[in-house]
């Protein structure tokens, strides 16, 4: 879908469809003819403006459109940079699949700002994302929109954040097909030829290290979980480097588990569900989503992507519990069990980062199911060893839309992590099971501040939503995207 700003009025816009927001109790004024339709619709209770709700005006006078779809935007009072992302991308939802070529949004009057237009564009191309790429029906292009229009008449200055809007819902596409990519069509190195293709288009320098350098530098822990598989590991490392450094002195290193699929080795998974595990390097592909975006979108600091991506399999040569391994920090592992993988591939990355100069870390995985047990769909699991650091990447995120929520790391966690022949074992009990996961990545992350975001239970929706549908959702990149940018904010 090609993605333009317009600043015509409203009426000029040559479209298909137009749509345009209807509050409850608030009529919208769009200067002509249609304004007496929408009346109509109002006066009669058959478009009250509420959340989801849509009403089509045909053929509207005075308009270039086809048609008009007032789309309910909720109360006026209640309405900011979230809800117009929702309905941008509910809107779009709602009129796709009809024939419809081209489309167009219009944001006018009191929520025309600069946020909003954002949001607006964020959530259109979020919304008209479907994951069905691998589909070989012929009528799947004349389903799909060729042009979106963002149109805001009379509004001056909204174009850079038109363009954030349309970079970062493109990049976070650009996750989504990653994660939607099954893992017969995504081994390690196919994610590290996607990398280096989007770090070249990008502008960005790719470095991808292999199995001989992995064990060259030590990565004992990595290596110990890609054992098993027939495709060899890699770390990939993504880097930005910005023309004039402000502040001087920070590194933000973003480090996404990549695990393109989890048997769970021979700690095996059950059968069932066993095939969503393609969506174990949806931490990857997300701070790969975020690099694409920062590439463009240009922020003072440096930035760079660790992606430590293995493949968790059964086989004659695979890890088995009880064997302890050497991590690349010097520390012992005992393996409890193989299917709490993320955390042996993770640590070593961690430890390159800081070895590399990273002051700040990030890491997004999804690492445990105790998340979702939790937390649900709704919120991505946070966690840090340093608060400050947490609030700044908490209010990126909040600015993004994107819902977090604080998960404990008290230190009384620790008496879980306990092993009498190793330094520490993999896994706690089932009690508390993502902290003790998190705790674990502490003892490699300290003393470098740093957050962990558990996203195994946001970043694959089983269901669709109005605005967003089935299969992966893409969380992680505006946050670390506006992170990034906000950092002398
Ligand atoms: N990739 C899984 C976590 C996961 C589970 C993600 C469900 C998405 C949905 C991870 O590698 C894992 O298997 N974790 C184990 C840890 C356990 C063995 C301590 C888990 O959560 O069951
Ligand atoms: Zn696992
Ligand atoms: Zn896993």
């Amino acid at each position: 879908m090609q993605v333009q700003y317009s600043s015509s009025p409203l009426a000029e816009i040559a479209v298909d469809v137009l749509i345009v927001l209807g509050f409850e109790g608030a009529p919208p004024r769009l200067d002509g003819a249609v304004d007496a339709a929408i009346d109509d619709l109002y006066g009669t209770g058959e478009f009250r403006g509420k959340a989801q709700e849509t009403a089509t005006i045909r053929r509207p006078e005075g308009f270039r459109a086809r048609a008009i779809v007032l789309v309910g935007g909720g109360k006026a009072d209640k309405f900011g940079p979230a809800e117009m992302r929702t309905s941008a991308a509910a809107a779009l939802r709602t009129v796709k699949g009809k024939g419809f070529k081209s489309v167009a949004l219009g944001v006018t009057g009191g929520i025309a700002t600069a946020e909003n237009v954002e949001a607006a564009v964020q959530g259109a191309i979020l919304g008209e994302y479907e994951p069905d790429f691998l589909k070989t029906d012929p009528t799947k292009g004349e389903r799909r929109f060729q042009t979106f229009t963002l149109a805001a008449p009379g509004v001056n200055g909204v174009e850079p954040a038109f363009e954030k809007g349309r970079v970062l819902g493109e990049s976070q596409n650009f996750t989504r097909d990653l994660v939607n990519l099954p893992s017969n069509l995504l081994f390690p190195m196919d994610l590290a030829r996607r990398a280096e293709e989007m770090a070249h288009a990008a502008g960005l320098e790719c470095e991808v290290l292999d199995e001989p350098r992995i064990r060259q530098i030590g990565m004992g822990s990595l290596l110990a979980v890609a054992q098993g598989s027939s495709q060899p590991p890699v770390l990939i490392v993504v880097r930005y480097r910005p023309a004039q450094p402000k502040p001087e002195g920070v590194h933000l290193g973003l480090v996404g588990k990549g695990v393109t699929f989890d048997s769970g080795g021979i700690s095996i998974k059950p059968a069932d569900g066993m095939e969503k595990m393609k969506y174990d390097m949806a931490g990857a592909a997300a701070v790969l989503g975020a690099m694409r975006a920062i590439a463009a979108l240009k922020p003072s600091i440096p930035v760079t992507a660790y992606i430590p991506s293995v493949e968790n399999m059964i086989s004659g040569r695979a890890l088995r519990p009880g064997d302890i391994v050497t991590t690349l920090n010097g520390k012992t592992v005992e393996v409890l069990n193989t299917d709490a993988e993320g955390r042996l591939i993770l640590n070593d990355a961690i430890t390159y980062a800081q070895r590399q100069g990273c002051t700040h870390l990030v890491d997004a995985a999804t690492l445990t199911g105790a998340i979702a047990v939790s937390l649900g769909g709704v919120r991505a699991g946070a966690f840090t060893n340093n608060q400050a650091f947490l609030d700044r990447l908490m209010a990126a995120a909040r600015e993004q839309g994107e819902r977090l929520w604080q998960m404990p790391l008290d230190d009384d966690y620790k008496d879980q992590l306990k092993s009498a022949f190793a330094d520490l074992p993999n896994i706690g009990t089932r009690y508390g099971g993502a902290i003790t996961a998190a705790y674990f990545l502490k003892e490699f992350a300290d003393p470098t501040p740093w957050v962990h975001l558990d996203i195994a239970g946001t970043a694959w929706l089983d269901e669709a939503k109005p605005h967003m549908a089935k299969g992966p959702s893409g969380i992680g990149v505006r946050t670390f995207v506006e992170l990034a940018l906000r950092w002398n904010a």
